[in-house]
């Protein structure tokens, strides 16, 4: 194992931290904070790289009230997951990834981004040093937010004069209660992102706004929406935090990452399995009314994992679709979360261990 640079802290030093589990009630978990030990903080002036982190005790974070991202939603968000094997091995999944897609973001958003192996080096600090948080095998993972934010006195609608990279991290259950139940909506009236937009990187921006889609469609007892394109609203981009895949005669489709979807990197694990397994993935623009022929949907997102799509809902006209046992999203999902998880074998390479 390699050498893990954690640095002294003004109130915390993780080398203590015991081996054992935290006292978390394990089959309860689902999506929301447990709040752990440690988080890590890095920060730079405008222009300038980032530097040295540092892990404090897990808490506040100081945000100057003219801040880049309290003002104008100068952020970015990432998502990743720590999982534990079956011989208490902590695996991550290509964290270089979610690196990437920050970096990107932060081109979009005019922000200063850690370099691939800060953001590494972060993320590995912030599971190790918290890793009696990481759930037992079968009952969790550890979910990790890498957040990237404008944060300085600045008033001025332009990109901030400093930035602060803060990463922390909560055991999590499943992202939606009722798993394999997914009842998703078309979504008519909202829409998610527009070319030219943000919708393609993971800005803090694209999620306070479909609170209120959401939240209509669970007032009328659907899961999640299904968003349009914003150009036609012929097309399907995506659910509210995950990819879509409709399966029909064997062949997998899933809309193009065109800069109005975002460029899920389970999006992306999925398609490469199923190409190893013999699948033809096509990536093209689905028409809504493909959802009414097609034999399976299932979504795939960090949170969500490969989540099969019960049924949709497009103009008062329901489709249900075949989920579980012999399906193709189970089949994914089995292997997926199998590499994950150390159970199968990591051809690929995806996984690193802590
Ligand atoms: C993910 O990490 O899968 C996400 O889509 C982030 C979301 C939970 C806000």
């Amino acid at each position: 194992a390699e050498a893990y640079n954690i640095e002294p802290s003004t109130d915390g030093d993780s080398s203590h931290v015991s081996e054992e589990y935290a006292n978390v009630n394990w089959d309860g978990l689902g999506f929301g904070l447990t709040p752990t030990d440690y988080m890590y903080i890095m920060n730079c002036s405008k222009g300038q790289k980032f530097s040295q982190g540092t892990l404090t005790r897990f808490g506040k974070t100081e945000m100057n009230p003219s801040s880049g991202i309290l003002n104008y939603g100068q952020g970015l968000i990432e998502g990743l997951k720590a999982y534990r094997t079956r011989n208490e091995r902590i695996l991550l999944f290509r964290p270089e990834e979610n690196a990437m897609r920050m970096q990107m973001g932060a081109e979009r958003m005019c922000m200063s981004s850690p370099t691939i192996e800060q953001f590494v080096n972060a993320v590995k600090q912030i599971v190790h040093s918290n890793r009696r948080w990481v759930p037992p095998p079968g009952k969790g993972t550890m979910y990790i937010r890498p957040l990237l934010m404008g944060n300085g006195p600045d008033l001025g609608v332009a990109p901030a004069s400093e930035y602060t990279f803060v990463t922390y991290a909560s055991p999590v259950g499943n992202y939606h209660k009722v798993l394999g139940a997914l009842n998703l909506v078309v979504e008519e009236k909202f829409r998610r992102a527009t070319p030219g937009g943000t919708g393609g990187v993971k800005a803090i921006t694209n999620y306070a706004i479909i609170y209120k889609p959401i939240s209509e469609a669970k007032a009328k007892g659907f899961t999640d929406v299904l968003f349009l394109d914003a150009v036609t609203g012929k097309y399907v981009e995506e659910a509210s935090t995950s990819n879509i895949f409709v399966v029909k005669e064997n062949v997998i489709s899933t809309p193009p990452t065109n800069g109005t979807i975002l460029p899920g990197i389970t999006r992306k694990s999925i398609i490469e399995i199923a190409r190893v397994l013999g699948y033809q993935v096509e990536e093209r623009a689905i028409l809504v009314e493909e959802l009414f022929d097609a034999e399976e949907v299932f979504c795939t997102g960090t949170a969500v994992v490969v989540n099969p799509v019960n049924s949709i809902t497009y103009q008062d006209k329901r489709t249900e679709y075949k989920r579980g046992v012999g399906t193709v999203g189970q089949k994914l999902y089995e292997i997926l979360t199998g590499i994950q998880s150390g159970c199968i074998e990591d051809e690929m390479g995806w996984t690193v261990e802590l």
